[in-house]
């Protein structure tokens, strides 16, 4: 979603806010912009389509100034269009402003703002906001830093929504205000020189060190040094950390995608996912981050996985993992309608809010929602620094690293790693027995062998995504623990390539779905080796004998029963049943990427979407 980069320092700003937005083009985005402040004045250039092309226009018509803000808009009022592209002016013309957010009051902000003969040159809520801070300081008896960062003040007591924003003010030409409400917004501390991002990722080639803004914070920034107040108008403490990314952590590498470097990194954030935490010795999983005693895990009488996207079918693996081995009563909920659903639960009822960038608006709202019904509540979540991560009573990190790619992958896998070591863990507290935990632990560590496995494959499994690039649908079936693995297949395939897709549990051919099934629509079947084998076969039959194409997704030793009815089929290594989610999630993973290369799309910034979906 939106992305802001701000810098005040010595060095020209311009260059330095490209490449942080550059670093954000990630998060999705369709129309750019940077203003900087020289000569007593606001320059500003705001472009639709990429970065690149904000560059050109900046290269043809160059701005100056050591002191800027710049930003990624991806549209939610008003269309994509130069003129709703960030930043946006005051009244004055002075003051500029980016946003993240959405101010949800501002339709009647606008016309009180008309009434006084405020004229309005775009659609967008984030223009009244400006126009109210300008307000606010023109009104003030003085004009000093003090007087501004009180305006801004001012006007966020004024709005309702959520906002991460950026300020600068011709007159002030050292100085950057940043404020935030619900969108994550980070300053980062150099010598000499200050920055402040929407994402670390922005600004990690130039420090490390950051203090991330908490809701109603202010922060007054300058070359040397910043200042901390709240909304409220109290002063603010603050902690610097050192954030554990590096450059490269946040580079494409040798991979001509995000989204391969991220498929090949499995084998590594997978093992990261289990480091340090399966015990032999008590054959279990140690969770110290769930901040819960045995006793207190053990009263829990039901489980909520809720989370959106990718993180929701990692949850509905979860949900198979947990009654399997824990035998606790589990359900799986999209966030977006948890807050407005009653569901059912009693006071032992457990909730984990589940999010790779714990920064999805849905997801923050479930997890508030629950809080604030007295449950306990805990993150799953991969961004240690996130709002997710920081509000929730405790949970569980991924450790998967940075995740680029607009289409998650590492992100599912860690997802289902983590949740299978809490089902272990509930599992063994209750009835599951030791020898069966050790046989777990022993499986699991096998897991970054059989990733490498798959990994090895990508040729082969390129190879079949070509042949079937031109198809116009495709169905996607599995069973059981692979049931969400056919739904994430579908979801990555349709993401990235356009072509429609959905998935389905396979027995559900029969009840309306066979009606798609013709010579042009290929059906991918996940079908490995485990208690449901014959029972997709059986399916896979029915698919053929309507003259479908039919992909099959096996397990090495049961391929000869597929090869021989199906059109192609692609095998994964043995492997324990609770394992082949992963396995064949990652076949589904580099099928999707190679048939959306084939087609020329482009695979990180699939279009109409962002990484982090930071709006309702
Ligand atoms: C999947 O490829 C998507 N990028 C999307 O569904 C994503 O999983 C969803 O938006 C949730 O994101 P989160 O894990 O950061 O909360």
């Amino acid at each position: 979603m939106c992305g802001i980069v701000g810098y005040v320092g010595r060095a020209e700003a311009a260059p330095i806010l490209l490449e942080g937005l550059r670093r954000l083009e990630y998060r999705g985005y369709d129309s750019a912009g940077v203003a900087t402040l020289e000569e007593g004045c606001v320059s500003v250039r705001k472009e639709v389509g990429r970065i690149d092309d904000l560059k050109k226009a900046i290269g043809s018509h160059p701005i100056g100034g050591t002191t800027g803000i710049s930003h990624t808009r991806w549209a939610t009022h008003g269309k994509v269009t130069r003129e709703n592209a960030h930043p946006h002016f005051d009244r004055s013309g002075k003051l500029a402003l980016v946003h993240n957010g959405v101010i949800e009051n501002y339709a009647s902000l606008r016309a009180q703002l008309e009434e006084e003969g405020h004229i309005f040159q775009s659609q967008t809520d984030t223009e009244v906001l400006a126009h109210l801070v300008g307000r606010a300081f023109d009104r003030s008896s003085e004009r000093t830093q003090g007087a501004l960062v009180a305006a801004v003040r001012d006007a966020l007591r004024q709005v309702t929504g959520t906002y991460g924003i950026g300020v600068v003010h011709a007159e002030f030409p050292g100085l950057i205000i940043g404020a935030r409400r619900g969108s994550p917004l980070v300053l980062g501390i150099g010598k000499g020189e200050h920055f402040l991002a929407s994402d670390v990722s922005a600004i990690v080639s130039h420090t490390r060190d950051v203090v991330y803004l908490n809701d109603y914070e202010i922060a007054a920034i300058t070359e040397d040094g910043f200042t901390l107040s709240t909304v409220e108008g109290l002063g603010a403490d603050y902690n610097v950390t050192t954030v554990d990314m590096t450059d490269e952590d946040v580079g494409k590498g040798d991979y001509t995608h995000f989204m391969l470097k991220e498929i090949h990194e499995q084998v590594r954030s997978v093992t990261d996912a289990m480091r340090g935490r399966l015990s032999h010795e008590e054959a279990t999983a140690k969770l110290g981050g769930l901040n819960m005693t045995n006793a207190e895990l053990r009263s829990v009488e039901r489980i909520v996985l809720t989370g959106c996207g990718t993180a929701l079918h990692a949850a509905m693996v979860g949900e198979y993992l947990i009654e399997h081995l824990a035998q606790v009563p589990t359900e799986c909920e999209f966030a977006s309608e948890f807050r407005y659903r009653n569901l059912p639960m009693t006071k032992d009822t457990l909730v984990f809010v589940m999010s790779q960038s714990g920064e999805t608006a849905d997801t923050l709202a479930a997890l508030r929602e629950s809080k604030r019904k007295g449950h306990r509540t805990l993150g799953i979540c991969n961004n240690v620094a996130s709002t997710i991560a920081r509000e929730s009573d405790g949970g569980v990190y991924m450790h998967a690293g940075p995740e680029i790619g607009v289409a998650a992958t590492k992100s599912f896998t860690s997802q289902v790693t983590v949740l299978a070591l809490i089902a272990l863990l509930l599992g063994r507290i209750r009835n599951l027995s030791s020898a069966a935990g050790s046989r777990i632990i022993s499986e699991m560590e096998t897991l970054p062998d059989l990733i490498a496995k798959v990994l090895a494959k990508e040729e082969e499994i390129a190879a079949v995504a070509r042949r079937y690039a031109q198809a116009k649908v495709m169905l996607f079936m599995g069973r059981q623990l692979n049931y969400p693995v056919a739904l994430e297949g579908a979801l990555k395939l349709k993401e990235i390539s356009y072509i429609a897709a959905s998935g389905y549990p396979s027995a559900e051919l029969k009840h309306g779905v066979i009606a798609l099934v013709n010579a042009e629509t290929p059906s991918v079947f996940i079908a490995p080796d485990d208690a449901v084998f014959h029972k997709n076969l059986s399916n896979i039959e029915e698919v053929k004998a309507r003259g479908g194409p039919v992909i099959a997704i096996g397990t090495e030793g049961k391929g000869g029963e597929l090869s021989l009815i199906c059109d192609d089929v692609i095998l994964i290594p043995q492997a324990p049943e609770i394992l082949t989610p992963i396995l064949t999630s990652i076949v589904l993973q580099i099928f999707a990427y190679h048939i959306a290369v084939e087609l020329g799309c482009d695979v990180d910034k699939p279009r109409n979407l962002a990484k982090s979906v930071t709006v309702e």
